[in-house]
């Protein structure tokens, strides 16, 4: 029943829209809309177009009721033959009638909290009213509003405004995906803009009556968004007022929709005794992100679903420029390839695997993933390395006079970078089309002053793709002399073929390689090199990046040991201290050195070196080492913990997040010592979230939260989003013994609303995370897990078959866990009328 889509089905639209007139009357439980669609075609062409859970009350071409005979229904389709249009230009109208209130599913249009508002992207505009709901047919819009809500906003700019009415109209022709509407009791933080031409826009942050007060951060990320992108990509905003507004009830973090972007409000709301760094720094990266879209989304914008990442992969390019230059370029590039590793790596070593741009898919909402997103934007880095600066930025200048409007491919953006640049990217292109990681293989060879470097590629068959043919690799290297002196400083070299020599001559002594810096291209790196090696880099390396890796590697190896019952772990810790001495001058690089690689990040690794990893034993492998580096290095991290203390009021800036972040660091590792003592006085006479929650997750590791989690609870109950990081940090942390009972309990509680998708990813995505508690040897937590998947997917199947991904790695563990996996897995694929969401998911992760 489920149909697989194809890209190379795709076909134009036979009409162009002039005109997208849409009229509503909003009701919680019968809301009409009315449309006026003015089409225009060349040739005789049937008119098909998509609908949802609609109940149709009219149909017409020019005024006149469509007759039955001449209306077939086909599943979400409707036709109408082409015989029954007239030449030329029509206009067809429709009057539906939907129910907000019991649309669940946060798609189409919903209500939040009392508030209606939309969620179109990718096809949610097809249970609002019959449209051809594909991105490159786009249309000028004109929205009329009646509803007794104080606020009414949609697309575009207001054009008339009286009590119960609102009107807009938005210039810009767009793809109904990109239209929004919100209608509510909501009050704004204001404040206005000009842009680089000196015209004025007036800005608003809606929030809910109470809000207000943590808008502000949100507002100021707004503005350094729209400075930031004029000034680095010469990019200005486009009509006379931008919105922006904050729900509770939302699947995703936040959508583009044309000067109406809407927000899980996690990413809106935020104050230094709510929010913690982590979170300021996401509010500020999700606004960039959904700002820079304007431009790389909703100006250009998609041709198909298939070329989703030539928006997306673009849009977090740009958001992870903007976030290195708001903050700390080197702990960005460090944070964001541990998430690439995290989630993209896994994805694509496991049985949803799939390229940056797909040919196939069933339901696209299973697409919004970590390799359409993240590795859509490490794509765009190499070839921005590849070319440089000067051209990248040629390049995007005539991406944007050239397809201003448009709705287009990966092969338009190839053919940009192409005539800009004068290269053949024909081999480049793979990473588009091709999935998987490869892996890249280096071994050395020193011969009197000549370090000859020879590389290999390969890339392991994934799902439907078994030739991997070799790719364009951009490998940025340095060498480092045993004295710590750069003997060649970073250059780049471009792997274009499976095995390949590089030689360096006239070196005086054997310098180590510092190989891959800024993490120039996204693959596995294998390379023998010795403990004293990666001391030296760690010590030395001009590159952050690699610098940080080393002791990264160390710490990983020494865990690894550890996790198969073997000693390990002297080198790292040795190289530990050297840093510690001097780890308050960089405060937030250091805190990223201190923290161990996690249990997951560890599991991984023992099944890329051939072993099947046993989540309990690298639980108490890392407990384990983490007490044993504290023990060693007590007196310095108790230094740093002190030194790192608040010196001033909270600001959520860089250079406090890098001591907070040190700060916690040292207090994870001491707590490993100190039972959580340190961590139960910070908890008490910490001043803001970042120290409070941090103390907090300590406090439930170490099983001694009980009254610090009922005072927090206490303080926050009428808050969502602080009490979301309550039920989070307790499954997240909890020991894997009893995290599955905790979980439970959680979830009987009144105030797990596990409708909301935010309160059920605290819930079940922190239990996910907790890696010994979820993969508990009995299966106990897969079947808990299973349960609420099963429990959620009638009602909200996208974020039901989003967390399915907590399953995608259920190969790589022992027989037994496995077999528990596979019947929890299996049973939720029996689910009498599953979704098509989940469906896909669940058959995808057992094939
Ligand atoms: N387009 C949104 C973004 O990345 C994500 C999104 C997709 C939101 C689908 C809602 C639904 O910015
Ligand atoms: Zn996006």
């Amino acid at each position: 029943m489920t149909a697989t889509q194809y890209l190379a089905d795709w076909q134009p639209y036979p009409f162009n829209i002039l005109e997208t007139r849409l009229e509503f009357d909003l009701a919680p439980k019968g809301t009409k809309v009315r449309s006026e669609i003015r089409l225009q075609g060349d040739k005789p062409a049937d008119l098909v177009l998509d609908g949802a859970g609609l109940q149709t009350l009219s149909l017409r071409i020019d005024g006149v009721e469509i007759a039955e005979t001449d209306r077939i229904f086909e599943g979400e389709r409707l036709t109408i033959p082409a015989a029954a249009l007239p030449e030329g230009s029509f206009t067809f109208s429709a009057e539906v009638a939907i129910d907000p209130e019991a649309n669940t599913t946060l798609e189409g249009l919903y209500l939040s909290g009392g508030m209606f508002c939309t969620q179109c992207e990718a096809e949610g505009f097809r249970h609002i009213t019959w449209y051809p709901d594909r991105p490159d047919v786009m249309a000028p819009f004109h929205v009329t509003i009646r509803s007794e809500k104080p606020v009414l906003l949609s697309n575009g700019n207001p054009v008339r405004r009286e009590p119960g009415l609102a009107e807009w109209h938005d210039p810009w022709p767009k793809p109904s995906y990109l239209f929004a509407l919100v209608a509510g009791n909501l009050v704004s933080i204001d404040d206005h803009f000009t842009t680089a031409s000196g015209a004025p826009v007036d800005l608003h942050v809606w929030v809910r009556e109470g809000d207000q007060d943590r808008a502000g951060y949100a507002m100021e990320a707004l503005k350094r968004s729209m400075r930031w992108d004029e000034e680095v990509y010469g990019r200005e905003y486009d009509l006379e007022v931008f919105n922006l507004v904050a729900v509770d009830d939302f699947n995703m973090g936040a959508m583009e929709n044309k000067g109406l972007n809407i927000f899980n409000s996690k990413l809106v709301l935020a104050s230094a005794d709510t929010a913690t760094d982590l979170d300021y720094e996401r509010i500020e990266g999700v606004i960039g992100h959904e700002y820079f879209h304007n431009w790389t989304g909703d100006r250009i914008t998609c041709r198909d679903w298939f070329q989703l990442c030539l928006k997306e992969g673009l849009t977090v390019f740009r958001d992870q420029q903007f976030t290195s230059d708001m903050r700390s370029a080197a702990v960005k590039r460090i944070q964001d390839v541990q998430t690439l590793r995290a989630r993209q790596f896994r994805e694509d070593q496991g049985p949803l695997s799939h390229p940056p741009r797909p040919d196939h898919y069933q339901e696209i909402n299973n697409f919004y993933t970590a390799t359409v997103y993240e590795k859509g934007a490490e794509v765009i880095g190499m070839l921005k390395r590849l070319i440089g600066d000067a051209e990248y930025y040629k390049a995007l200048d005539l991406y944007f006079t050239r397809h201003d409007g448009q709705a287009c491919t990966i092969e338009d953006w190839i053919k940009v970078f192409e005539d800009a640049t004068g290269r053949d990217l024909t081999q480049f292109k793979r990473w588009y089309t091709d999935a998987g990681t490869p892996e890249l293989t280096m071994s050395e060879s020193w011969n009197d002053g000549t370090l000859t470097l020879t590389f290999r590629q390969d890339t392991a068959p994934t799902p439907g793709q078994t030739q991997k043919p070799p790719r364009v690799i951009p490998v940025a290297l340095g060498l480092i002399s045993p004295n710590g002196d750069e003997a060649l400083p970073t250059t780049v070299l471009e792997l274009t073929e499976t095995e390949q020599n590089f030689s360096f001559h006239h070196l005086g002594a054997r310098p180590v390689v510092s190989l891959l810096r800024g993490f120039s291209a996204p693959v596995v790196l294998r390379r023998e090199i010795s403990a004293e090696a990666q001391a030296l880099l760690l010590a030395h390396d001009t590159d952050s990046f690699t610098r940080w890796e080393a002791g990264h590697d160390l710490a990983l190896d020494a865990l690894i040991a550890r996790a198969r019952g073997e000693h390990g772990g002297r080198a790292y810790i040795d190289a530990i201290g050297a840093l510690l001495e001097h780890g308050a001058e960089d405060p937030a690089f250091t805190a990223l050195c201190l923290a161990l690689p996690g249990e997951e990040e560890i599991a991984t690794a023992l099944s890329d070196r051939g072993q099947i990893p046993d989540p309990d034993a690298i639980h108490r492998a890392r407990d384990g080492f983490a007490a044993e580096i504290a023990a060693t290095h007590q007196d310095a991290l108790a230094r740093l913990y002190a030194e790192m203390a608040p010196n001033g009021p909270y600001q959520p800036d860089a250079e406090g997040a890098a001591r907070r972040s040190l700060r916690l660091a040292s207090l994870v590792l001491l707590s490993h010592l100190d039972e959580g003592d340190r961590a139960l006085v910070l908890f008490g006479i910490a001043e803001n979230m970042t120290e409070r929650f941090g103390a907090l997750g300590q406090l439930v590791a170490a099983g001694r939260a009980r009254e610090s989690l009922e005072l927090f609870r206490q303080e926050f109950a009428k808050n969502r989003l602080v009490m979301d990081k309550w039920f989070m940090v307790q499954t997240h942390r909890a020991s894997p013994e009893t995290a599955v009972e905790r979980a439970a309990a959680l979830a009987a509680r009144d105030d797990f609303d596990w409708k909301n998708p935010n309160r059920f990813r605290a819930l079940l995505g922190g239990f996910a995370a907790n890696h010994a508690g979820f993969h508990r040897a009995d299966g106990a937590g897969y079947d808990f897990y299973a349960d609420w998947l099963i429990k959620l997917d009638p009602l909200n199947p996208q974020t039901t078959a989003r967390m399915c991904t907590a399953f995608e790695t259920w190969r790589s563990y022992d027989a037994g866990r496995q077999e528990k996996a596979r019947a929890a897995l299996t049973r939720i694929a029996a689910t009498p009328g599953l979704s098509r969401n989940t469906s896909e998911m669940v058959t995808r992760i057992l094939a």
